[in-house]
């Protein structure tokens, strides 16, 4: 399906044959793709650098940061949406997928960021958003015009129940019911998100139809992927039954009436074989609420639905339930990480694809949630992309995440600008939670961890803006910025450089196996990867003691070359009951 460039049909089948398997030496098939190979940087575009003035990123922003991109040395950057949008979730509520938003540029702009991000070997993936538009996108203003409007059927319309109430009990992701009452039509119209994000309906063909045309539209403009937005949910179960709810709640939660429906494969095959084929690209998918042999319904080579999928299992680690849930928090333990982790790397293994994440812009920063932003910051930062970067599957950096970016504590509730802590904040007000404890709460899991601007240097704003930011900088910038960054060899900045590097040099980082060590030790993740006649083995102190890593017999008196470490080696040290420093990572090719 992919590596295939615009071809025709006869073309495709036959390079299918010709390039899809790659014979290994030891007679295993491996299918060898781009993005495979990939390292995958993910822009948040509204924090990431102004050049006008007005406190929001921009496109010539993105522009006038390739060279740095370029230094990092990422092979693609996925951008946030940019489309036009009223931005009551940040571009996430699109009212015209052919345009470019305001605030952001022009079409020029786009077309120029995709011509100098390809002169620089870098590609382009796109966010796109096809679960839901904006109420302000005019499909919607039309289908709420009135019943008989032709385009009613474009979204998910119900009548009241016969008290008026919601037509069924599922609660919204961002809180509350997902119906939203419309008055002019007297009927209730679906959004599993903010009640300004109308959900598509995707048993109407002609929504679909306009769906892949518009995807085409984009691909024909040469961009080189999708990450598909909230794509597990575009099918809703038959009837929109209403959830179990033994505690006769107003509202619970109902995933597995809008999650991982089987219809979702069908529609996800079609938009390959109808159009996502006959292009070189990639696609991620955002699935959440499964573990990974469901997901190879999805990924499994073969299936022609997803190259990858963002997945959340360790994203549920610190959080005591899934969805809403999210925000009531317990400790995570490494052991559990491991678990998880580990599943994902081997029931994958040759049969469809990772996409390894620790942070994005809906969770909070990796080194602040996974490691340690006081005393070992950069440590553990180091520790983190190493562990990352060395798994199996494609990783993905989130802009700041390569200068060690972390949470951010304001102290007033005016400060936040994400609908989900908002809705969130008010919600538990209203319940008459105290204040203290509902900030507490946000400081730790608030998406807008992730979304204070990005941190370019010393002056004011972190040299985000000319003007007044949309969102305050975190005030820890004179401390973490790229400028800073960039200057000492011995930063983070450097240190994701450098494993980016060793990707390209060395095959068993993208293609080999994964064998973890030490499954119950409570501070070690070990693992070895293996690939033809290369070796990898990989040893990540995830916590700041000081426990002893017992080599594997089986691993002894090979020739070990460090790879990449985040301390200076210790001479004469005992390396096969090595002791490590807090948050220690070290990567030894073994041959
Ligand atoms: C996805 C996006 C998130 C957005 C939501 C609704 O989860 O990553 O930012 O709020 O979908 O589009």
């Amino acid at each position: 399906m992919h590596g295939l460039g615009t071809k025709s049909r006869g073309n495709v089948t036959l390079s299918l044959v010709l390039t899809r398997y790659y014979y290994s030496r030891r007679g295993e098939f491996m299918n060898k793709k781009w993005w495979k190979e990939s390292v995958i940087y993910q822009i948040y575009p509204i924090s990431f650098k102004d050049t006008t003035g007005d406190g929001k990123g921009d496109l010539r922003g993105i522009i006038e940061k390739l060279d740095y991109l370029q230094e990092l040395g990422v092979d693609a950057i996925w951008i946030c949406p940019i489309y036009a949008s009223p931005d009551y979730d940040n571009g996430y509520d699109i009212s015209d997928y052919y345009g470019i938003d305001r605030k952001y540029g022009t079409m020029e702009d786009f077309d120029e960021l995709l011509q100098k991000a390809h002169a620089r070997n870098i590609r382009i993936i796109m966010d796109l958003v096809l679960n839901h538009s904006s109420h302000e996108h005019e499909w919607f203003i039309e289908s709420s015009a009135s019943k008989d409007n032709p385009k009613r059927d474009y979204y998910i319309w119900r009548e009241p129940k016969e008290n008026g109430g919601y037509p069924n009990n599922w609660e919204s992701y961002f809180s509350g019911s997902v119906w939203e009452f419309d008055e002019r039509t007297q009927e209730y119209y679906m959004h599993l998100y903010a009640k300004e994000q109308p959900d598509l309906n995707w048993e109407n063909p002609e929504v679909v139809r306009e769906l892949h045309d518009m995807v085409k539209w984009w691909l024909e403009k040469g961009v080189d992927g999708f990450r598909f937005d909230a794509i597990s949910h575009i099918v809703k179960a038959e009837g929109l039954p209403d959830a179990d709810n033994p505690q006769n709640l107003p509202v619970v939660q109902a995933y597995h009436f809008f999650s991982n429906l089987d219809k979702v494969h069908y529609f996800l095959r079609t938009l390959n074989e109808d159009v996502l084929d006959f292009y070189d690209i990639m696609n991620v998918g955002e699935v959440s609420g499964l573990g990974p042999e469901q997901a190879l319904d999805y990924v499994g080579e073969g299936r022609n639905e997803l190259d990858m999928i963002f997945q959340f299992e360790h994203m549920f680690l610190d959080a005591k339930s899934g969805g809403t849930g999210k925000w009531d928090i317990k400790p995570w333990t490494l052991i559990d990480l491991k678990k998880i982790m580990s599943r994902w790397q081997t029931v994958l293994h040759k049969k469809g694809w990772n996409a390894n994440y620790m942070s994005n812009h809906d969770q909070p920063r990796q080194v602040s949630r996974f490691g340690n932003d006081g005393d070992y910051r950069v440590r553990s930062a180091k520790m983190l992309a190493t562990f990352l970067h060395t798994l199996q599957g494609t990783p993905y950096i989130y802009q700041g995440e390569e200068i060690g970016m972390t949470n951010v504590q304001f102290p007033s509730i005016d400060q936040y600008r994400d609908v989900e802590t908002l809705n969130y904040y008010n919600q538990c007000i209203k319940r008459g939670m105290d204040e203290k404890e509902v900030m507490q709460r946000i400081w730790k899991k608030s998406r807008d961890n992730a979304r204070t601007p990005m941190q370019w240097n010393f002056e004011e704003h972190a040299g985000f803006t000319d003007g007044q930011p949309w969102m305050d900088v975190n005030p820890n910038y004179p401390k973490i910025n790229v400028e800073a960054a960039r200057r000492d060899p011995d930063s983070i900045f450097h240190h994701y450089r450098k494993l980016i590097e060793l990707r390209k040099k060395h095959e068993v980082i993208v293609y080999g196996d994964y064998r973890l060590l030490l499954p119950v030790h409570e501070e070690i993740y070990a693992f070895v990867r293996n690939w033809e006649d290369e070796k990898l083995l990989v040893i990540l102190n995830f916590f700041s003691g000081a426990p002893t890593f017992e080599w594997p017999e089986d691993l002894q008196g090979m020739k070990e070359e460090l790879l990449i470490s985040n301390y200076e080696p210790i001479d004469g040290e005992e390396l096969y009951s090595l002791n490590l420093r807090p948050y220690e990572a070290r990567v030894y090719k073994l041959s």
